[in-house]
């Protein structure tokens, strides 16, 4: 890295609260993850950016952008889709135009096409939510907005946005999946310009529609890793505003959250695997309160094969008065998602990507020991990030768990009630919670022992805990804003001992190359 690199990621560094496993664009305000494309050895990341402003400008909307070779380290870039006449850049998706259907590239050539909601065009009468394109011929560094913009108009409703496009290999067409205020819409395209309704999703299913939809996927997954059986899943999150009917149940955590449907899809239309009649338990993505909106990458080589996605680590109830003051919002770590079989069914689990082992420095490794209420077998470690990788019997414990990020009146607790098989954070004492009546709370995910055992993945952050139960089943993702002071950790077991098989604490080293190693 040069010098004058390595001196801007200090200042950035030691700005209070910045996560430093997580990317978080160095000023100003961010949302949403947009454009997810690997590209010629890139990762891509764009996002809802205001450059000027900490505080959402949804009027003035752009797409910031960072690039990453591994998905760990990332470089920010200039923003790289402007807002203008034809209004805001609202959140959407970039594809590889392998073939160059769209004709923007060389004959045999391939480039990048962006496909993003414009909001807010004054030319247009109500101002409605349309959709349009970009290309990119130089590896995502300039964007040309295509002439021939918008592509595709709203049929009703002025909640049109947030275009997801894959590219399906048995019809030979483009799919965009589009969120459309109380459904999911499906059109179709043989060159990413011209589109055609195919179908929707969603408007007749009872109990979903607490708030407006937002920001769509579908993906066509493996089931338990094996080749020749996959489904389809339909991600959708839904916001804390617009609520079509607000009696719908909220999202576990409140205020924004995300849900998903398993099923098939066959090039025009999505079928659940459940009757409508049984949707309603709706699958909850995240049981915690701050993963919203996140999408997965395009263009992830066949040979690597795997889904990865992050999530705008925040939550709209609150996210405009984080107590963060360079910048707003950051996103979680890169998840990959599978599915797979259950006794109750085939379940989403999300898995934190193996690249993240990288930044592993050993702290301690114990196993097979046993511990009793009030003892801390942690109480020398100091430290304000950290992977805490775990696995514990039952035994005749009523709840046990890890207190991090403590000090003598702070703490967070990631913890499991074996009484009420639930997992949880509880960020109540977590230090800087004023800033929004909902933003102290317990966070609870319902999670059953297997085979007697509770096995968590722990990622601690300067401003964050991300907790993967049961390796992934079962996750809780939080933002928290302790003293920077706050390094305790502490092992507790309540109402009686607890036997742990295996435990791994590493620190991680910070992700901005700023940390003496
Ligand atoms: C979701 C969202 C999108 C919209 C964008 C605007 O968080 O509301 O629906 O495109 O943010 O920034």
């Amino acid at each position: 890295m040069s010098s004058r690199k390595e001196s801007e990621n200090i200042i950035f560094f030691e700005n209070r609260y910045r996560p430093q496993l997580h990317y978080s664009p160095k000023k100003n305000w961010m949302n949403d993850p947009n454009g997810m494309v690997y590209y010629e050895g890139e990762y891509h990341l764009f996002y809802q950016h205001t450059p000027h402003d900490t505080k959402p400008d949804f009027g003035r909307m752009h797409w910031g952008h960072a690039i990453s070779k591994d998905l760990v380290h990332w470089e920010e870039l200039p923003p790289a889709i402007l807002p203008g006449e034809d209004g805001a850049i609202f959140s959407g998706s970039a594809v590889v135009d392998t073939n160059n259907t769209s004709g923007f590239f060389n004959e045999n050539g391939s480039g990048l096409v962006a496909i993003y909601t414009n909001d807010g065009n004054s030319a247009q009468n109500g101002k409605p939510q349309v959709q349009s394109i970009a290309y990119s011929r130089d590896k995502g560094r300039t964007w040309t907005k295509y002439e021939g913009n918008p592509v595709l108009f709203p049929m009703k409703t002025l909640d049109f946005r947030d275009p997801k496009v894959f590219w399906h290999d048995e019809s030979s067409m483009w799919v965009m999946v589009l969120a459309v205020k109380d459904r999911v819409e499906f059109y179709i395209s043989p060159n990413l310009k011209e589109w055609s309704y195919a179908s929707e999703f969603g408007s007749d299913i009872a109990g979903i529609h607490r708030g407006v939809f937002e920001c769509p996927d579908l993906i066509q997954i493996q089931v338990d890793e094996k080749p020749d059986v996959t489904k389809w899943i339909l991600i959708l999150s839904v916001g804390d505003r617009n609520g079509v009917n607000p009696s719908d149940p909220e999202p576990p955590a409140g205020g924004s959250g995300m849900m998903y449907f398993i099923g098939n899809f066959d090039g025009r239309s999505f079928t659940p695997d459940d009757t409508l009649e049984s949707l309603d338990a709706i699958k909850w993505i995240d049981y915690g309160s701050d993963f919203y909106a996140a999408v997965t990458w395009d263009g992830i080589p066949k040979e690597d094969g795997r889904k990865i996605w992050v999530g705008w680590m925040n939550n709209w109830r609150y996210a405009s008065t984080l107590p963060s003051k360079e910048w707003r919002g950051h996103m979680s770590i890169p998840r990959e998602i599978q599915l797979k079989t259950y006794p109750e069914g085939i379940r989403l689990i999300q898995v934190p990507i193996s690249e993240l082992s990288q930044l592993r420095r050993p702290i301690i490794s114990l196993q097979d020991i046993t511990i009793k209420p009030g003892s801390n077998v942690l109480s020398e470690i100091s430290t304000a990030k950290a992977e805490i990788i775990a696995e514990f019997e039952i035994g005749t414990a009523e709840e046990f768990g890890f207190k991090v990020r403590t000090s003598a009146n702070q703490e967070t607790i990631i913890g499991y009630s074996i009484l009420k098989e639930e997992l949880f954070v509880d960020r109540t004492k977590s230090n800087d919670i004023d800033f929004h009546p909902d933003f102290a709370a317990k966070h609870k995910a319902p999670m059953k022992p297997e085979h007697e055992r509770i096995q968590l993945s722990i990622y601690v952050d300067w401003s964050s805990v991300e907790v993967f139960g049961n390796k992934g089943k079962a996750i809780v993702s939080d933002m928290i804003f302790p003293d920077l002071e706050s390094r305790g950790l502490e092992l507790y077991t309540l109402g009686g001992e607890l036997k742990v098989v295996s435990l791994q604490i590493n620190d991680l080293v910070s992700i901005w190359g700023n940390e003496s190693v």
